[in-house]
């Protein structure tokens, strides 16, 4: 706080607390007075109800003095005039940081059970996974859903269908690193409107969808040229690259026509973002096992076989 400022907080507070101590025993009717009168404050309510102007009850009084002689100790004790930090050294940062590192070491105990296991085993455990479907809900579920079936522009996580490989270990990279994809705009390379609609409909064709505008061979020989770099040659994707497959029915951005036009005049950019970093890698393991459950990973094409050890109750 700027030591002025400090400094003004320090004595409003005091004079605040000497004002209450002057309206209590500077107001206060003499001693000799303290006996119960029946002289009125002159208020009347419901034509009978009077107000007496009787004292305080002393135990009233006492109460107050002990409950200001407290507020005083307090303001000794802990941090509440200006810039002073109080004997105890209390702060809320220090209060909230042990608060936070005790829930941490709670969690830590139920996380270090589910360590050096590998996603595919933690997937076999149903404990693990609900673990990993809670972190899904917390980290996940904004951008892919809380049924993990995404939205546009937001892969679905519980189809075969996958932008960057389907094994647990290309799931679980997906998850740790992040990834990102770069679709470029390509109006200008296909020359113009013409030039898209020729691809657009040779696209729409991959998947079985006949468009009436475009000239199909054209578009053919414009994707063989530019497009097959990223997409493959039959359009079927390339996992490395995070480039759909653009045979199948499933669209990344929205399979209307429109859209689709879109994005190969326009481009597109997608990015996941990394949590291994944030997460750890123990949450990023429940999280792939979590994914893997949903049924849609390649498990038969893993290339390394896992130990045959079964943590499933
Ligand atoms: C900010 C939005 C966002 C968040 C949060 C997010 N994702 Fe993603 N995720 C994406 C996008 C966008 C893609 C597609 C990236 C691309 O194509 O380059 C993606 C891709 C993926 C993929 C690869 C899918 C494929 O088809 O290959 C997996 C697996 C995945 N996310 C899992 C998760 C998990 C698990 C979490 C939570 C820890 C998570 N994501 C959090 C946006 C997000
Ligand atoms: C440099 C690699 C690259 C090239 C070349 C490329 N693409 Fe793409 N394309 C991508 C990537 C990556 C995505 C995913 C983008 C995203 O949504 O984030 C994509 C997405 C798409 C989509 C949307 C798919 C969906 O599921 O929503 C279509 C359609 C498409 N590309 C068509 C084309 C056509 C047609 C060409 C050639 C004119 C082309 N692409 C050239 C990388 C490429």
């Amino acid at each position: 706080m700027n030591p002025t400022v400090a400094v003004i907080v320090t004595i409003v507070v005091l004079l605040n607390i000497a004002a209450l101590m002057y309206l209590l025993f500077g107001l206060r009717r003499r001693p000799g007075e303290e006996s119960v009168t029946t002289e009125t404050t002159g208020h009347v309510w419901d034509e009978d109800l009077r107000e007496l102007n009787n004292p305080l009850p002393r135990w009233w009084l006492w109460l107050f003095v002990i409950t200001t002689i407290f507020g005083l100790g307090y303001l000794v004790a802990y941090p509440g005039l200006g810039n002073y930090r109080g004997t105890l050294g209390w702060t809320s940062e220090r209060e909230h940081a042990e608060q936070s590192a005790a829930a941490d070491r709670l969690l830590e105990v139920t996380f270090e059970h589910y360590e050096h296991h590998s996603a595919l085993e933690l997937a076999a455990n149903p404990e693990a996974v609900r673990i990993g479907r809670n972190l899904f809900v917390n980290n996940c579920a904004a951008c892919h859903g809380s049924d993990a079936r995404g939205a546009p522009g937001f892969p679905n996580l519980t189809d075969h269908d996958w932008l960057w490989g389907g094994t647990p270990e290309a799931i679980g990279e997906s998850i740790a690193q992040g990834r990102t994809s770069v679709m470029p705009a390509w109006k200008q390379a296909l020359g113009g409107d013409a030039g898209v609609e020729d691809v657009l409909r040779y696209v729409m064709s991959l998947s079985g969808r006949d468009l009436p505008a475009g000239d199909i061979n054209s578009g053919k020989a414009k994707f063989t040229a530019i497009c097959s770099a990223c997409h493959g040659a039959d359009g079927r994707g390339n996992p490395v690259l995070g480039a759909p497959n653009l045979t199948d029915q499933i669209w990344l951005n929205g399979g209307a026509v429109a859209t689709v036009r879109e994005t190969i005049a326009n481009g597109r950019h997608a990015e996941m973002p990394a949590h291994l970093a944030r997460l750890g890698k123990t949450r990023v393991d429940l999280l792939t096992a979590y994914v893997i459950s949903l049924g849609g990973a390649q498990l038969q094409s893993q290339s390394a076989p896992t130990k045959t050890k079964q943590d499933a109750p």
